[in-house]
Formats: structure tokens, sequence, C-alpha cells
């Protein structure tokens, strides 16, 4: 059996761990993740690996993103698994810190983004990205890692911190990892847990809806015709559409051609939202 990583719950200590590996010269790659571990988060343990020579890996629901009646209360919190998954890739250590940590009395900072954070998810969730890049800047600060890893599936938010990373000259490269998927297509999320049998098999449409749409556009089909098309899959299968839009894949805009942009979705099931995105 592999040993359990170490676990860090306050920045003083994961720097004083972190200070004579960095001595030495080794390399570290961070992994922020929200906890709730799954195949896609392991999968960016992975790449973690694949760049550095030591992997941290932070776990931390945080506060500042969520909106009042979002679903902070309920998001699945699971150190003991999380850590128990994390066992077998060999990362040096786990940064567990609690709300008090990161937020002390008296906390007055936050980081406001624009560019790549207007529009999509801010349309409907306003707070969102000012929320992560305050607590990704703190990450950040906190590990000085070489390199962060961020998985593609939350394809807003990797253009939004490498917006911010390069805006804040923070020393870290900024990578995005492919998105895992089940075997149906569906996108890996911590949030798949909430979904009841039913849902689940009506959550495989999204990302039949992205492949249709994708190899629509390939056929010459217009965008609007596509999403047009999109919208109604999604209706008819049960699902309220937050958008479902076609985006320059670096700065999010509207695109000039089709070729190389993605497509974005948020759409909600029950009261499970849902995001995925494609490369046309
Ligand atoms: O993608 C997530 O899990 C979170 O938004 C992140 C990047 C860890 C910031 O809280």
């Amino acid at each position: 059996m592999s040993n359990l990583p170490q676990v860090y719950r306050n920045v003083d200590d994961l720097r004083s761990a972190l200070l004579p590996l960095r001595q030495e010269g080794k390399t570290i790659a961070l992994v922020p993740t929200m906890g709730a571990l799954h195949a896609g988060h392991l999968s960016l343990v992975k790449k973690a690996k694949e760049q550095a020579d030591i992997v941290i890996v932070s776990i931390f629901v945080n506060p500042k993103q969520f909106a009042p009646g979002e679903d902070f209360e309920s998001y699945p919190r699971t150190e003991a698994s999380d850590l128990q998954k994390l066992a077998d890739y060999d990362v040096m250590g786990v940064f567990i810190p609690n709300a008090r940590e990161m937020y002390p009395n008296g906390f007055a900072t936050s980081i406001q983004i624009e560019g790549p954070a207007l529009g999509l998810e801010t349309d409907h969730r306003p707070h969102m990205f000012n929320g992560v890049a305050t607590v990704v800047a703190k990450l950040l600060l906190a590990v000085l890692p070489d390199v962060a890893v961020f998985g593609e599936k939350d394809y807003q938010q990797l253009r939004v911190i490498k917006q911010l990373a390069k805006d804040l000259h923070l020393p870290t490269r900024i990578i995005g990892a492919p998105t895992v998927r089940e075997v149906d297509g569906l996108a890996m999320s911590s949030r798949n847990e909430y979904l009841d049998k039913d849902q689940r098999k009506t959550a495989v449409t999204i990302s039949q809806a992205l492949n249709i749409a994708r190899d629509a556009l390939h056929n010459g089909e217009s965008w609007i015709e596509v999403q047009k098309k999109a919208l109604a899959t999604l209706k008819l299968s049960g699902f309220t559409t937050d958008y479902f839009e076609l985006r320059h894949a670096k700065h999010l805009g509207h695109p000039e051609t089709a070729k190389g942009a993605r497509i974005l979705v948020a759409a909600k099931v029950g009261d499970t939202r849902l995001i995925d995105n494609i490369e046309v």
C-alpha cells in the first residue's frame, strides 16, 4: 500500500517544506482543486508530474467563487478519500487550508478580471471569476510553482487564469490538460455526483450536442443553424441552456472563423449545472 501524502494546512508550513527542495534546484508543479477528486483531477496530477520534479495538489472549496444560493454548502468534501487517491501518485504534499487561513478576519483584497472573463460564465455567475482569480493568485503566490495545471473542461477559467498570470507577471507557466470523459462522453466533474439516474442519462446530450455541432461546422453549416439545432436538442432532452456559443479559442470573443475556435456550453438538468466545451 502506498503512503498517504503529507498534508499542509497553512502557507508557512508549506513554504518551509518547499524551501530546501527549491534550493536543491527541484522544480515544482501545482494542481489547484476543490477536492472530490476523480480521474479528471488525477490526469492533471499525471500531467504535472511530467512537467516538474515535485507536485503539490491543493484542495480548497473557495467560498469566494460561489454566490449565495449556489452549492457551496453541498459541494462534496471528501478529504480522506482524496488523500487515498493521491497516495498512488507520488505527490510531495497536499495543501488543505481552511477558510480562516485563506481569508483571515480583515481580508480586504479582491482581484477583478475582465478580458476572457467577460460573457459566458460571467453572464450567469457574475461573482465567479473574481473569486477564482483571487484564490488562484493566492495559491500561486503561496507555492510559487514553476508550472500550474488546470483542466480544459473549465475552458474559460483556464483562459482567465492564463490572463491573470500574464497580467500580474506571476512566475508560473499555466498549462491546460485535456478533459477526461466517462465512457459515454460526459465530461468528468465533481458536480456529476449531484445527478440522479435519469439526469445522468440526460447529461450525455451535452457532449453529443458538442460533437454534432463541431462536425456540422466541419461540413460547412453556418453557426446560426448549428446553434439553433443544438439548443433545440438540449431543450428536448430536458436541459435549460445558459449558453451554447462559438468563441475564439484565446480571447473568447466572437471568432472571425470557426476553424480553431471553441464551442462552449453551460446547461442545467434539474438543479445541476454542467459545463463543457470542444475544439472545432
Ligand atoms: O476548477 C476548480 O476546481 C477551481 O475553480 C479552482 C481553480 C481550484 C479555484 O478554486
